[in-house]
């Protein structure tokens, strides 16, 4: 039986072919390493790497210098490296009801920091003008995820920042669920950092992920590691300049070359041309499963704030068993539960159920949505 992968808010799969042979050359043509040796493959490593900062930067219009995009081993370091190396004792941080635990974890690990979400409706949006009342005299940061991972909701972004800016507090976003399927505008939104994995919707390989940080911000953050960056190493501290504070030890370098293939792709083909490839597969998506009965779509019936991140709920069965089911009888591989994110499911009344999650990538075809549909009028 062929398979259908419908799991691209987990990792997207498949990567652009490219992807796995800038990887394989590395490993088998290149070899060297960053930022340590000068001979001409070395070069090459540092030409690669500055490419791809460059791309991250032209991609989410970001106005700061390409030393400003760190790179980091995943989205979940960039989240922890803005939580705990910025926030201190004492500060208070607005985050909303539909946090990934890659936010409430490290959040949560800091006793003397206070939070307060903004809560989610139904349909897992945020109403951004509910976060004047929840601001403090202390509030330090504004913290969310731009698209929840479980209802596929996209949050106002634009008017988040500019509350932000009104009260002159740092805004950073979570943009795990829409870079690369939602446009995203570091200036627009007014950000002060945005953290993104490589992995999801810029079908990069796991393991890396970038913090795009506006200098102000880098210059209030502390390192959460330090040690050798191949540069003055005439001295036992940290360099102050970016990336270099950010980025201690040799570099995931087999992923830098296939982020970077892969963002030449995801620039070749353009937001544009993704989005509404994805807007395609969402319409058709939800107008075939909306007379389905016993299956509840919980999350976003509109399209245009969402992402194709399809949560459902068989009413009257166990989701778990649904779920074995999809790949058992029809080759529907998606993924069941909470989705590291309980509060969210508070949010949207499926707590501690959960959900059956069908989640679009940029290779999925009409065929495979209607596979689903035909799959999950059959399970109902
Ligand atoms: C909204 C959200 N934030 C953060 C993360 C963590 O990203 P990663 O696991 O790539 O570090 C995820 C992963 O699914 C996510 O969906």
């Amino acid at each position: 039986m062929n398979t259908i992968y419908l799991d691209n808010a987990a990792t997207s799969f498949p990567k652009p072919e490219a992807v796995a042979q800038a990887m394989v050359r590395y490993l088998t043509e290149v070899g060297a390493p960053l930022n340590r040796s000068v001979y001409r493959n070395a070069q090459e490593t540092e030409l690669v790497t500055l490419s791809l900062r460059e791309q991250l930067k032209g991609f989410f219009h970001f106005p700061e210098k390409a030393t400003h995009v760190i790179l980091t081993p995943g989205n979940t370091y960039g989240l922890n490296l803005i939580i705990k190396g910025y926030l201190r004792p004492g500060d208070h941080v607005i985050v909303s009801s539909m946090e990934h635990n890659a936010v409430m974890r490290p959040l949560l690990q800091l006793p003397e920091v206070s939070f307060d979400r903004v809560r989610a409706d139904a349909e897992g949006f945020i109403d951004p003008h509910d976060i004047h009342a929840l601001i403090r005299p202390n509030t330090r940061l504004i913290l969310m995820a731009h698209g929840s991972n479980v209802a596929g909701s996209v949050q106002d972004a634009e008017a988040v920042g500019a509350i932000a800016a009104q009260y002159g507090i740092p805004f950073v976003l979570d943009g795990a669920q829409t870079a690369g399927h939602f446009p995203l505008d570091f200036e627009r939104f007014h950000l002060s950092a945005l953290s993104v994995p490589g992995h999801k919707g810029l079908l990069g390989p796991s393991g890396i992920g970038a913090l795009l940080l506006t200098d102000e911000m880098a210059r209030q953050l502390s390192p959460l590691i330090a040690g050798g960056t191949g540069s003055a190493s005439d001295s036992e501290l940290l360099p102050e300049y970016l990336p270099d504070r950010f980025e201690s030890g040799t570099m995931n370098l087999p992923g830098i070359y296939g982020w970077e293939a892969a963002m030449a792709y995801v620039s070749e083909v353009g937001m544009d041309s993704l989005r509404a490839h994805e807007l395609l597969l969402m319409r058709r998506f939800i107008n075939g499963i909306r007379d389905i009965p016993r299956v509840r779509l919980c999350g976003p019936k509109g399209l245009e704030h969402r992402v194709g991140v399809f949560s459902l709920d068989f009413v009257d069965q166990d989701n778990a068993a649904v779920s074995f089911a999809l790949e058992q009888r029809f080759g529907i591989l998606i993924r069941c539960g909470l989705h590291c994110a309980p509060a969210a499911h508070r949010s949207l009344g499926t707590f501690p159920r959960g959900t059956v999650r069908f989640s679009l990538g940029y290779a999925n075809t009409e065929a495979d949505v209607d596979a689903a549909i035909a799959a999950i009028g059959a399970l109902a």
